[in-house]
């Protein structure tokens, strides 16, 4: 018995060293951590338990019969955030480089099985060379693997991915299909094809950080949400953003006490809305002005800022954040702000999480651009996304509700279940003046009378009361009271009850 618990100690130690000490210090030396010291991170103290420490590939081709390591490039295991229950993975490029062979996706498959039984959210450490070259087809059989319980948990699990060093090929389409990607500055990379190809293909000449590196993926693709300075900073924010999210969709969203009285006022929001209605402001003022201790943890931040999105908390409890951003193109609705809210909407809407959709949209955004890259389509996203949801929807019209824009931004008529306006609220089919330019054209050599038509316009649809006639808004509110308010709206609705009709699946426009 002795001899065997020695064995396994001896075993324990081997596996806990991946490639070995060269390899980590040299991993240290690019400023990353190694697989274990990562989870040690993300994990409450002692509270990880792993699994397949001792699992091995059985590659014997290209002399790798005789070049195990125990573990086999990945850490995978269970443990908690803040005592709640998350699955992990951290892939160890100490060993032969994090490569995915089959026996390295059997160990992820594993944890992501356990994962959707159990109700618990995925974590990828994303640190990998990608398919196991000396395992050829295997090894995109393991992928492969890992795609299919990636789609089957959508939905399920929230997943997450943080990618802390390469990720390329085919390989990127796991994180692709995950919830959020959040990357390291200047360590980490995704690319479907790296730049030797592309000059080759393209004649582009590009570096690996201009291709696939964090700035690029949160400014220009969109594909990762949020970059973070280093490995410590990643990972620590990663356990503060977890602390937002239900486990699965059987659960409602986590709460956490706090002191920040539902029923504050604050005075200063009745002077948000500049008197010029064409002047900018921070809709991200009214945000952390309205939600729980001014917390409020905004995603893709650097992509689309025309729409904000982010989670935040209302009386403990976390809700999900839309709202147009009028400092930037107006706040109006494009391709990009399209997409990145009707993600956002249908993640919340998996996952049980509140929405309040702040308003002040000019409408969509002209031009040859956005209509040649399919503005309609993915402008109809997020109408679908919004329209299918069926968790509780506040929405406040802070300032402009124009046109297709005022339908689409979780209206009465998309089943917002409150919708409330400020007293600035200006919900029409368009603007005064181009309304005026359009209905009285005839005029339009007649400056006096323009501008009469224009304040005649201005006085009988540039404000609230004609869509609180008609009751599609439930209530003029002062913006002062606009936490109590919907603190309030997500008290009576906590216990709502709204299904669609069944169907294999809806058609969102792709
Ligand atoms: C096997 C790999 C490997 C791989 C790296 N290694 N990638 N072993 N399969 N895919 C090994 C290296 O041989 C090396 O071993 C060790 O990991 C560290 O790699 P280095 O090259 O020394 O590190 P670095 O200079 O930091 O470069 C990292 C890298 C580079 C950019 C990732 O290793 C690289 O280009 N690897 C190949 C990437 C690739 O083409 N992968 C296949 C993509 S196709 P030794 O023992 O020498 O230190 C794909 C398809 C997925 O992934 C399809 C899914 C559907």
């Amino acid at each position: 018995m002795q001899e065997i618990i020695l064995e396994l100690e001896e075993k324990r130690t081997k596996a806990r060293l991946g490639g070995g000490k060269p390899r980590i210090d040299a991993q240290h030396g690019k400023g990353k951590l190694a697989a274990r010291e990562r989870i040690d991170l993300l994990l409450d103290p002692g509270s990880f338990e792993e699994w397949d420490m001792f699992m091995e590939h059985r590659c014997v081709d290209f002399g790798m019969a005789d070049s195990r390591v125990p573990g086999d490039g990945v850490v995978t295991g269970y443990g908690t955030i803040n005592g709640r229950l998350v699955f992990v993975f951290s892939q160890d490029f100490t060993v032969f480089g994090g490569s995915l062979s089959e026996a390295h996706a059997e160990k992820i498959c594993k944890i992501m099985d356990k994962a959707m039984q159990v109700g618990a959210p995925v974590i990828g450490l994303n640190d990998s060379g990608g398919a196991r070259i000396q395992e050829g087809v295997a090894s995109l059989a393991g992928y492969a693997e890992v795609f299919q319980r990636n789609v089957m948990a959508s939905g399920v699990v929230p997943q997450i991915s943080l990618i802390m060093g390469p990720c390329a090929g085919g390989a990127v389409y796991s994180p692709a299909m995950t919830d959020f990607i959040f990357m390291v500055k200047d360590s980490s990379y995704m690319f479907v094809t790296g730049p030797e190809v592309v000059k080759t293909v393209t004649h582009e000449e590009v570096t690996h950080e201009e291709l696939g590196g964090a700035l690029t993926h949160v400014s220009k693709s969109g594909v990762a949400d949020l970059a973070f300075e280093n490995d410590v900073e990643s990972l620590l924010q990663l356990r503060r953003f977890m602390d937002f999210l239900p486990s699965s969709n059987r659960e409602k969203p986590p709460q956490r006490p706090t002191n920040d009285p539902a029923d504050r006022i604050d005075m200063s929001l009745d002077t948000l809305i500049p008197n010029n209605t064409n002047k900018p402001y921070d809709m991200k003022e009214l945000i952390v002005k309205m939600v729980d201790e001014g917390d409020f943890f905004e995603l893709a931040s650097n992509y689309a800022k025309n729409m904000i999105t982010g989670f935040a908390r209302m009386e403990g409890s976390t809700v999900g954040i839309v709202a147009n951003q009028p400092m930037s193109l107006a706040g109006c609705l494009d391709i990009d702000s399209s997409r990145k809210g009707a993600r956002f909407v249908r993640f919340c809407d998996c996952f049980n999480i509140p929405i309040i959709t702040l308003v002040d949209v000019p409408g969509f955004m002209p031009g040859t651009a956005q209509e040649y890259g399919g503005i309609i389509k993915h402008g109809a996203k997020l109408l679908y996304a919004f329209a299918e949801a069926t968790v509780p929807k506040i929405t406040i019209i802070t300032r402009k509700a124009y046109g297709g824009a005022y339908d689409v931004m979780s209206s009465k008529h998309l089943r917002g279940d409150v919708n409330f306006a400020w007293p600035s609220a200006e919900i029409a089919v368009m603007g005064p003046k181009g309304a005026v330019e359009i209905i009285f054209r005839q005029d339009m050599n007649d400056r006096a009378k323009i501008i009469e038509r224009t304040e005649e316009y201005r006085s009988k649809f540039a404000n609230p009361f004609v869509a609180g006639s008609r009751g599609f808004i439930d209530d003029v509110i002062m913006p002062n009271s606009t936490r109590k308010r919907v603190c309030r709206s997500l008290h009576m609705l906590k216990d709502k009850e709204l299904t669609n009709p069944w169907r294999k699946h809806g058609n969102i426009p792709l």
